[in-house]
């Protein structure tokens, strides 16, 4: 059977998947039972400096995007980090890791950016015996108007700073959690590494209006007739997620950086594509908001079996296995030939294959064959383009299949060439790199 068992910046738990700084870690009562579930690992509630807690809005604190079957798809958020006092949070912390030492536990912290501030919490949480710390730099409301959060996260000076201090004085490894609001995610990672950061964690949420009421004019979620942007995060995010996991794991600067995966993970495949693209764990919160604690359960056994079945004995036979083949555009190979294929006896032909290559593609799938509804693929006018097998209805009833080396590509009426070839030595190229005649 597989082996789950992760050592993540040298903290070690059982299996790879954590619950990630949110509601469902924001006590002992929900840490406990999280843990009684199988969670292998918790990032606690964000702390926030001694003094007051933060004050969170009475009303509505979620909004969400659903798919046609009401499944939640995105889920936004206007809620602040912990409203439970430092003691009390550092006393369950510890209490939590003494009962359950071979899970990771993890302090999420965000104080205000003055040395002075992290000089004085980070003893404090050392104290409890949790395993590491996570530098919350990526709230995107509430706390980022009050200078912290993603206020930091957006400023990569800012982040090795305050890495560099967490480092001096503290002993407990660093892991920098990075905002996805921010045009280019390498630099704050690299801001992160070069302040000493034992690892980064992304994405935490992403700035967002989920909706609006039409009756009132009130975004979404709604305080008395005004809203104010969320963050926004569960499946709809995962994309941006896995791009942005991929950008810093292929980046020169922040090569073979560990990695915590997090934004949309609902299943175990979800997870083992963060792991592919370098992630050496993951972190999950929406789908535990939705699913409760027990998912899981299927995440721990999908992922085992899953590798089973590959042969894949570790973790480190994963983690990292797609990074080398995330490439950029101008190098993929525009000698590659593919069409779409549709197996007839799965069509239901109900039409819109053909409906979205008439309108909006390159009119190659046919309507009415000698009088009847019959929807083929002409091959003469197909580009390959996947638009098809993307709003067919059917699972697997159109695939695209790549045409050998050697076979006539009827669209162009040019053989396959079985050389690569890329943009950058394109004759249409004005940049490109051509070898002198
Ligand atoms: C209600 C809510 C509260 C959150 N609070 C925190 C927080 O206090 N600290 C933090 O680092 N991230 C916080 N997050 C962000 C999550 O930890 C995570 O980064 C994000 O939700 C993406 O993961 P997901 O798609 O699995 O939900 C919060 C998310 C939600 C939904
Ligand atoms: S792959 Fe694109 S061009 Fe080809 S049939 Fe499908 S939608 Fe049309
Ligand atoms: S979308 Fe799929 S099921 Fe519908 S007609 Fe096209 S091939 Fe058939």
């Amino acid at each position: 059977m597989a082996d789950l068992r992760n050592n993540f910046v040298g903290i070690k738990s059982p299996n790879p998947f954590w619950l990630a700084s949110a509601p469902p870690t924001d006590k002992a009562y929900n840490v406990e039972r999280a843990f009684k579930a199988g969670w292998g690992g918790v990032v606690w509630k964000t702390l926030g400096s001694e003094g007051p807690p933060v004050v969170n809005v009475n009303g509505p604190r979620y909004g969400a995007i659903w798919g046609a079957d009401r499944r939640l798809l995105g889920l936004n958020n206007i809620e602040l980090i912990t409203d439970r006092d430092l003691q009390t949070n550092l006393r369950e912390m510890k209490q939590v890791k003494m009962n359950w030492p071979d899970r990771a536990l993890v302090a999420s912290i965000m104080v205000p950016c003055v040395e002075e501030e992290w000089r004085a919490i980070l003893p404090l949480v050392e104290e409890t015996g949790v395993d590491g710390i996570e530098l919350n730099f990526g709230c995107p409301h509430g706390m980022s108007e009050r200078g912290m959060g993603s206020a930091v996260g957006q400023v990569p000076e800012y982040i090795e700073m305050v890495v560099r201090w967490c480092k001096q004085y503290t002993r407990m490894p660093v892991i920098t959690k990075l905002t996805p609001n921010i045009s280019d995610i390498r630099h704050p990672a690299r801001a992160a590494k070069r302040g000493g950061t034992d690892a980064v964690s992304l994405i935490n949420t992403i700035s967002s209006i989920v909706s609006v009421d039409l009756d009132t004019f009130s975004p979404n979620p709604s305080i008395g007739g005004k809203g104010s942007h969320g963050g926004y995060c569960g499946p709809a995010v995962k994309p941006i997620a896995l791009n942005m996991v991929a950008e810093i794991a292929r980046d020169a600067e922040t090569y073979r950086m560990p990695i915590s995966g997090i934004g949309g993970v609902t299943t175990w495949r979800d997870a083992a594509e963060f792991l592919a693209l370098g992630a050496g764990n993951v972190q999950v919160c929406t789908a535990a908001m939705t699913y409760g604690f027990k998912i899981v359960e299927e995440m721990i056994s999908g992922l085992s079996d899953w590798m089973d079945e590959k042969g894949h004995k570790t973790l480190d036979d994963i983690t990292g296995r797609a990074v080398g083949n995330v490439t950029d555009w101008q190098f993929l190979n525009l000698n590659y030939v593919a069409k779409a294929h549709i197996d007839q006896d799965a069509c239901i032909k109900c039409g819109r294959c053909h409906i979205a290559c008439e309108d909006t593609s390159h009119q190659a799938i046919t309507q009415m064959v000698d009088g009847v509804r019959y929807f083929e693929v002409i091959e003469e006018e197909c580009v390959g383009c996947n638009l098809c097998v993307n709003v067919c209805p059917v699972e697997n009833c159109i695939t695209l299949e790549a045409l050998p080396a050697g076979d006539l590509d009827k669209r162009t009426g040019k053989v396959v060439d079985p050389a690569y070839a890329n943009w950058t030595q394109h004759p249409n190229n004005p940049m490109a790199v051509v070898a002198a005649e």
